[in-house]
């Protein structure tokens, strides 16, 4: 038995003195004083001896198990002073580097950030609102009417009940201007959704950003001005806009915004945006005077952004995260 004790002892300081790394020495340590390891092996052993041994064994497991620790500290602290020098090459400083793929802003979220940008030089704060949204909040406050074709569940996601899925970003109106009082000037990018069979240019998920501003001046020339500065600072310093009548009924009057911008070298006007002078209806919906306040609106596609930016032809493959085709943005 004694023997057995100084071997493993032995044993064990020799390991402990060839630790050059702390989970070595932690190795080290499991292997005579962890639950399976020599020593305690040995402690369990002394029960079963003859008294008269077991004495003279225990006083020497002891003396063995505090040699062991305290050979265990020095050694833990010189490695941890960085007094041992490792033998072995643990590094190889001329090895080159891991080079590890460095991802970078889907196309869409850099047409969104381009977009915020834009915006923000011109003074529009950034906001955001829900993607569930109650029906109120899409459809009445915004003057659209229940018979609305849009209202319709072929037309909308519902949820539960009144409960649904935003088919635009315009119910962020009505939020902000719940929460703000005039002056308001803020822009409100989200993801929106439409139970649209997916092709080239519809998707179920898509992404707008709107626009409001309300004040006491503000008029269709503020809205004019701002939205062909926008695009030209989008698309470039020679891009037209061209206002077309057209209906929303939480504006009026309501505009069609067309761009004329180049699209695979061929120069052509697009339908980018809706767009008009925020609806009385509207106003009142929200406790605004509208002999007093007067407003703007308008609501994009950044999707439509992206695809006209990156000359994408296929809305689909914003969505299906294929990295051959993201790499390329
Ligand atoms: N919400 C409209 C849509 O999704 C877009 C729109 C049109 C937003 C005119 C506006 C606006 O704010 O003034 O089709």
């Amino acid at each position: 038995m004694q023997d057995a004790v100084r071997q493993a002892r032995d044993e064990a300081l020799a390991r402990i003195g060839r630790a050059e790394m702390l989970d070595e020495l932690e190795q080290a340590r499991s292997a005579c004083l962890g639950r399976s390891g020599a020593l305690k092996a040995l402690m369990q052993k002394l029960g079963t001896l003859p008294p008269e041994e077991r004495r003279a064994a225990g006083q020497l497991l002891n003396e063995a198990k505090a040699a062991i620790e305290e050979a265990l500290a020095a050694r833990r602290e010189a490695i941890g002073a960085g007094q041992v020098r490792a033998t072995r090459a643990t590094l190889d400083i001329s090895v080159p580097g891991k080079c590890r793929p460095i991802g970078h802003e889907h196309p869409l979220r850099q047409a969104e950030a381009e977009l915020r940008e834009v915006f923000a030089r011109l003074g529009f704060e950034a906001v955001e609102g829900p993607e569930v949204e109650l029906a109120y909040y899409n459809f009445e406050a915004l003057n659209i009417p229940a018979e609305h074709p849009s209202h319709d569940s072929f037309d909308t996601f519902y949820v539960e009940g009144d409960v649904l899925l935003r088919s635009h970003t315009s119910p962020v109106q009505i939020r902000v201007m719940e929460q703000r009082k005039p002056p308001i000037r803020v822009v409100v990018p989200g993801r929106v959704f439409r139970p649209d069979t997916p092709d080239a240019t519809h998707s179920p998920v898509f992404h707008q950003i709107e626009g409001l501003v309300v004040g006491e001046d503000v008029t269709f020339a503020d809205l004019k001005a701002v939205l062909a500065m926008a695009m030209r600072e989008l698309f470039g310093p020679d891009t037209q806009t061209r206002f077309r009548p057209s209906f929303f009924p939480f504006t009026e009057p309501s505009a069609e915004v067309d761009v004329y911008c180049e699209i695979g070298g061929q120069r052509r006007w697009l339908e980018l945006l809706g767009a008009g002078m925020v609806h009385p209806k509207v106003f009142e919906a929200v406790g605004y005077d509208p002999e007093r306040y007067t407003g703007f609106a308008f609501g994009m596609g950044i999707d439509r952004v992206a695809m006209l930016k990156y000359g994408i032809t296929d809305i689909r493959l914003l969505l299906e995260n294929d990295v051959r085709f993201l790499d390329q943005f």
